[in-house]
C-alpha cells in the first residue's frame, strides 16, 4: 500500500450518530442530520468519517446490540437515507466508516431467537451454549464486561448461553463456518452500497477458547476496578486463532478497491501489534488507545510514542486515538489548555489520526444527573465511574436553546457549556479550539511530513515533549509544553537553529524566527520549520 493510500495519509473523525444532529425533532441524532453536517466536516478538513451502528437494535447498548445487519434502524432513517448519505460524502471527497459489530447480536436478532428455541434449532450452534458446570450454575467463571457473570441461564432449553457484554448481547459461535459465511455477506451487503470500511468492534474477542477454561484469578483486584477485572481475561479472548478469522474478513474487503480494516483492540502494546496480522494479513488500523491510558506528561508519552514505533511489524501503519464514545472527554481528563496541546500532538504524529465528535470545540466534562443516566454500564456497577453518558452529550452547534442539536427534548442533557462554547461562534473565532483543530489539519495536509514523514524523539527539559517530523528536505519540529509553567528551550542544543514557527497552540504566533532557543508559554505547543 503506497503512503498516499487515503486511510495513511488522512484524518479520520468519529460521529455518535444518537448525538451529532437530529433532523426530526425526536432528541435522537439520526443519518438525515448527518447528511445536513456533512459541509461542517469538508469545513473542517476530514478525510473520513466513521459512524458509530446505526442497525436497527433494541438500543440495549445503544446500537452495539444489532437486530439486523443489514438494516437501519427507523430511530436513524432508512436504507435509502443511508444511500444518500454515502452519496453526499463521496461527493465532498468524505469517505464513510461503519461500524460491524460481529462478537454479538441482539437477544432480538432472529437468528438467536431461533437459537434459543431448543436445543436442536439448526441455529443453536450459532451463539454460545453450554451446560451447567457439574455442581450446577455457570460453565465457568468468566464475567460479563459490563458486571456480572457472562452466562445467562436459559430454564427452557436448561443451558448457559454466554455474552461478554450484556444478556441482551448474546456472543456468535465465530468458529462455526456457517456464522462466518453469514457475516461476511452482511459486509458484502455494506460494501456494495459504497461503504469505504468498517472499524470491527471488539474484534479481539471473536474467537474464545475451546476448552472454556477458567480465567485466572487477577492479583490486582480490587472492587474499585469493577466486576470484569476479578480475572485476567487470558482464555476469553485473544486467541490465536482469531487471527485467521480476522485475515478472511480482510479477504472480504479485498474483493473491493481500497477498503479499510480498523480493529478495536484494548490490549497490552506486545498483544496489539499482532493484530496487524501475519505478513500484514489482519487489519490496516489496529485502534491504538495508548494516549488515553498513559499519564498525560512528557516522559510518559514520549517512551509510549517510542515503544508503539519500535514495535510496529515491518509495513505496518500506526494510529493515534484521543478519545472515542468508551472514554472520558480529552479536554475532561486533561484540562482546556492541555486539550489544544493534544489536538497539536494527534495531528502531528506519524500515522492516521482518529478524531472524536465534539473534541474539536472542547467539550469537557458533562455530569449526568441519576435520572439522566442511560449507559448500561452505570446501570449495572453504579457510582464507579465507569458511565460512558458523559461523552456522548449532544453536539453544540449554535447559541439556541438545544445548541441547534435539535428542535425536540435531547436524549442525553447538554454540555453546560453550550450557550458559549459551540461551532458557530469558535468557527469566527480565530483563537478558538476549533480553529486550531483547523489550522493543524490544514497545515497536516500542506506538509506531508506531518502524516507520513519519519519520527524521530527529541531530548528537552522535563515535561516538554519535543520530536522531529522529517521528509526529504522538510524538517519540521514539534514541541508540547505539557506543564502549566513557561519553559525556556534551547535549540542551538539540539542543533536546531533558524526556525520559523508554522503555528502556535495559541495561534498567535506564526512566522516568527526562533533562534538558539525559544520560549514556551504554560501549556503551548509549537511546531517550527527548519
Ligand atoms: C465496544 C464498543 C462499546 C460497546 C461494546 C460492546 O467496546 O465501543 O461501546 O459497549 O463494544 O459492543
Amino acid at each position: 500500500m503506497p503512503e498516499s493510500t487515503w486511510w495513511k495519509r488522512g484524518i479520520v473523525y468519529q460521529i455518535y450518530p444518537r448525538s451529532f444532529q437530529d433532523s426530526n425533532g425526536d432528541g435522537v441524532g439520526d443519518l438525515n442530520g448527518i447528511r445536513q453536517r456533512l459541509d461542517y466536516l469538508a469545513w473542517l478538513g476530514v478525510d473520513a468519517v466513521w459512524i458509530s451502528p446505526i442497525y436497527p437494535s433494541p438500543m440495549a447498548d445503544f446500537g452495539y446490540d444489532v437486530a439486523d445487519y443489514c438494516g437501519v434502524d427507523p430511530m436513524f432513517g432508512t436504507l435509502a437515507d443511508f444511500d444518500a448519505l454515502v452519496a453526499d460524502a463521496h461527493a465532498r471527497g468524505l469517505k464513510l466508516i461503519l461500524d460491524f459489530v460481529p462478537n454479538h447480536s441482539s437477544d432480538q436478532h432472529p437468528w438467536f431467537l431461533e437459537s434459543r428455541a431448543s436445543r436442536h434449532n439448526p441455529r443453536r450452534d450459532w451463539y454460545i451454549w453450554r451446560d451447567p458446570a457439574p455442581g450446577g450454575g455457570p460453565p465457568n467463571n468468566w464475567g460479563s464486561n459490563f458486571g456480572g457473570s457472562a452466562w445467562t441461564f436459559d430454564e427452557a432449553s436448561g443451558q448457559y448461553y454466554y455474552h461478554a457484554f450484556l444478556k441482551e448481547q448474546p456472543d456468535l459461535n465465530w468458529r462455526n463456518p456457517a456464522v462466518r459465511a453469514a457475516m461476511y455477506d452482511a459486509l458484502r451487503f455494506w460494501l456494495d452500497r459504497g461503504v469505504d470500511g468498517f472499524r470491527v468492534d471488539v474484534i479481539w474477542h471473536l474467537i474464545k477458547d475451546e476448552g472454556f477454561r477458567d480465567n485466572p484469578p487477577n492479583p490486582g483486584y480490587t472492587p474499585a476496578l469493577g466486576d470484569i477485572q476479578r480475572t485476567l481475561q487470558v482464555h476469553s479472548c485473544d486467541q490465536p486463532e482469531v487471527h485467521d478469522v480476522i485475515a478472511e474478513m480482510r479477504r472480504v474487503l479485498e474483493e473491493y478497491d481500497d477498503r479499510v480494516l480498523i480493529g478495536e483492540i484494548y490490549l497490552p502494546l506486545e498483544r496489539l501489534v499482532a493484530y496487524y496480522g501475519a505478513d500484514l494479513s489482519g487489519a490496516h488500523l489496529p485502534f491504538n488507545f495508548q494516549l488515553i491510558h498513559t499519564a498525560w506528561n512528557a516522559r510518559e508519552i514520549s517512551r509510549l510514542i517510542g515503544e508503539y514505533e519500535d514495535s510496529l511489524p515491518e509495513g505496518g501503519w500506526p494510529n493515534w486515538v484521543l478519545g472515542n464514545h468508551d472514554q472520558p472527554r480529552i479536554a475532561a481528563r486533561v484540562g482546556q489548555a492541555q486539550a489544544r496541546v493534544a489536538a497539536m500532538l494527534l495531528l502531528t504524529l506519524r500515522g492516521t489520526p482518529t478524531l472524536y465528535y465534539g473534541d474539536e470545540i472542547g467539550i469537557a466534562k458533562v455530569d449526568i444527573p441519576p435520572d439522566a443516566v442511560r449507559d448500561p454500564w452505570e446501570r449495572n456497577e453504579p457510582g464507579l465511574g465507569f458511565g460512558r453518558d458523559p461523552q456522548r452529550t449532544p453536539m453544540h452547534w449554535d447559541s439556541s436553546p438545544q445548541a441547534g442539536f435539535t428542535e425536540g427534548a435531547p436524549w442525553l442533557p447538554l454540555g453546560p457549556e453550550h450557550p458559549t462554547c459551540h461551532v458557530e461562534s469558535q468557527s469566527k473565532d480565530p483563537r478558538s479550539i476549533l480553529s486550531l483543530y483547523r489550522a493543524l489539519i490544514e497545515l497536516r495536509r500542506r506538509h506531508p511530513a506531518l502524516s507520513v514523514g519519519g519520527y524521530a524523539s527529541l531530548r528537552t527539559d522535563a515535561n516538554v515533549l519535543a520530536y522531529e517530523r522529517r521528509r526529504g528536505e522538510e524538517r519540521l519540529i514539534v514541541l508540547l509544553n505539557m506543564s502549566a509553567e513557561d519553559k525556556h528551550v534551547e535549540l542551538g542544543a539540539l542543533g536546531l537553529e533558524g526556525g520559523r514557527v508554522l503555528l502556535s497552540t495559541r495561534l498567535d504566533r506564526s512566522d516568527e524566527f526562533t533562534g538558539h532557543s525559544v520560549e514556551l508559554r504554560a501549556s503551548e505547543g509549537l511546531i517550527v520549520k527548519f
